[in-house]
C-alpha cells in the first residue's frame, strides 16, 4: 500500500502530514511512502531527509496522488475554483484519505468526496477515548497552539512578563487572564506561568477549578447551579443560559480591567463561539494590553477581533491569528505526523498489510465520513 503526503494548498498551512520520522515508522508497518516535492520544506523538513527515512519524492501533487492508496494531509484537499489545484479531482476512486476535513460545516466538500468515491476519514471526530488520546489532532494542535498564542501576545506587549528588578528601577509582572481552559487555555496558562506572568483562568466547566490551580493561576468563575452542571457527558461545555452569560459578564468586566493580556479559548462544539469580551471591556482596559482571541475563526470571542489581522481599538491591541499551529510547524507537524501513525496502525490488517475498515470500531466508525460513493457518518447522513 502507498501513501502520498502531498504539499498543503491552503492558505497560510506550512505544516505538513508525515515526517522523516513518522515515514520511518510507517515503512516499518508495510507502506511506501510517496512525498510530494517541497512538502515538507516549510515546517523544515527538506526532501533529503524523507529519501534518507525511506521515501520516494514526487515532482509534483499529480504525480503523488496518482500512485496512492492513502493520502495523508493536514488540511482538507481543495476543489475546483479553491486555489491553484483541484486536489479533488486528482484523487483515484478507492483512495484513502486521512485529514482534518472540517465535516460538519463542509457539506460541498463530502459531497464532492463521496462523488469521487473517496474513502475518507475525518480527523477532527475521532472520539476522545482514551484509547485515541494519542490520535487526536484536536488535543495536539491547540496544545502548541496556546503555547504560541501566548508568545505572539508577549511578542505583540509593549512590555516585559516577568517581575524585574534592575538599577534602573522595576519592571512590573503582566497580568494574564485565560478565558476558556481546555487543552490550549491549560497549554496557555502554563507558558504565561513560565514567562513570569501573574495568572488567573476562567472556564465554564466545574472540572478545570483544579486544573487551574494546580497551574499556579487563581480561578475566576461564577460557581452557581448553573455552573455546576455545565460539563456535558462528553467533557465539552454547554451553552450557558443568558442569565449566566450576564452574570458571568460583571464578573469578567470587574476583573478585566486589571489584565494586561487576555486570551480567549472558549469554544462549544457545533456552535458560534460565546462573546465573552465586550466592546465596553476592551475600552476599560489599559492602553498597550494585548487581547489574543483564539476563537476567532469560529466567530470570535471578542466583537472587534479580525481574523488574520492584529487591530487596536480603544488603545488595545487585539490578535486574530488565523493558523496559531502552522505558526509552530515543525513541532505541529511532528506531532501531527505521530497522530496519524497512531490513528493507521490499528487499522492495518497484520497479515495481508492492507487496510482493514471495521466499523465495529470505535474510532472508525467515529471518523469514517464518506465510502462506496455516499456520505456514511451516522451524524452527517443527509435526511430522508
Ligand atoms: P474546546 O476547544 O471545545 O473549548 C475550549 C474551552 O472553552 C473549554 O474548556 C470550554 O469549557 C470553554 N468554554 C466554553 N464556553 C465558555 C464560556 N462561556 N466561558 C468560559 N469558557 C467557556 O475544548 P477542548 O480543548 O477541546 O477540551 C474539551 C474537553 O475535552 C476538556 O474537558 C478536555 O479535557 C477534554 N479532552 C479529552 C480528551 C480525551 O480524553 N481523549 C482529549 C482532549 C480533550
Amino acid at each position: 500500500m502507498k501513501i502520498a503526503v502531498p504539499r498543503e494548498r491552503r492558505p497560510l498551512e506550512t505544516r505538513v502530514a508525515a515526517t522523516p520520522d513518522s515515514v520511518k515508522k510507517l515503512k516499518a508497518l508495510g507502506f511506501d511512502l510517496i512525498v510530494e516535492t517541497g512538502a515538507g520544506v516549510a515546517a523544515s523538513y527538506p526532501d533529503a531527509d524523507y529519501v534518507a527515512a525511506g521515501a520516494s519524492i514526487a515532482a509534483d501533487a499529480a504525480a503523488a496522488y496518482a500512485e496512492a492508496d492513502i493520502v495523508f494531509k493536514v488540511q482538507r484537499p481543495t476543489m475546483a475554483g479553491e486555489g491553484e489545484l483541484d486536489e479533488i479531482a486528482l484523487l483515484k476512486p478507492g483512495t484513502c484519505l486521512i485529514a482534518q476535513l472540517r465535516a460538519r460545516t463542509d457539506k460541498a466538500l463530502l459531497d464532492a468526496l463521496a462523488a469521487a468515491n473517496v474513502t475518507a476519514f475525518a480527523l477532527e471526530l475521532i472520539p476522545r477515548i482514551t484509547r485515541a488520546q494519542s490520535m487526536d489532532v484536536l488535543s495536539s494542535q491547540a496544545n502548541l497552539a496556546g503555547y504560541k498564542a501566548v508568545i505572539d501576545a508577549a511578542g505583540t506587549y509593549g512590555r516585559a512578563f516577568p517581575q524585574m528588578m534592575t538599577p534602573a528601577g522595576t519592571v512590573t509582572p503582566a497580568r494574564a487572564f485565560i478565558m476558556g481552559v481546555g487543552v490550549a487555555g491549560l497549554q496557555a496558562i502554563a507558558t504565561a506561568r513560565r514567562l513570569g506572568a501573574i495568572v488567573s483562568a476562567t472556564d465554564v466547566r466545574p472540572a478545570t477549578r483544579e486544573q487551574v490551580q494546580s497551574l499556579g493561576a487563581k480561578f475566576v468563575a461564577v460557581e452557581d447551579e448553573e455552573f455546576r452542571a455545565a460539563e456535558t457527558a462528553a467533557g465539552y461545555a454547554k451553552e450557558m443560559s443568558p442569565e449566566y452569560r450576564a452574570k458571568q459578564a460583571a464578573l469578567v468586566a470587574e476583573h478585566i480591567k486589571l489584565q494586561d493580556i487576555v486570551i480567549t479559548t472558549a469554544l462549544i462544539p457545533g456552535r458560534k463561539a460565546p462573546v465573552l469580551v465586550t466592546e465596553d471591556m476592551v475600552k476599560s482596559m489599559k492602553p498597550g494590553s494585548v487581547i489574543l482571541d483564539m476563537a476567532v475563526a469560529e466567530g470570535g470571542n471578542c466583537p472587534l477581533s479580525e481574523c488574520g489581522k492584529t487591530v487596536i481599538h480603544h488603545g488595545v491591541k487585539i490578535v486574530g491569528p488565523a493558523n496559531l499551529a502552522a505558526g509552530i510547524a515543525t513541532d505541529a507537524s511532528k506531532l501531527f505526523a505521530s497522530n496519524l501513525v497512531h490513528f493507521i496502525t490499528p487499522l492495518v490488517d497484520k497479515e495481508t498489510k492492507l487496510l482493514k475498515i471495521d466499523l465495529a470500531d470505535e474510532v472508525v466508525k467515529g471518523s469514517l465520513v464518506t465510502r462506496d460513493g455516499a456520505i456514511v457518518h451516522p451524524s452527517l447522513v443527509p435526511a430522508g
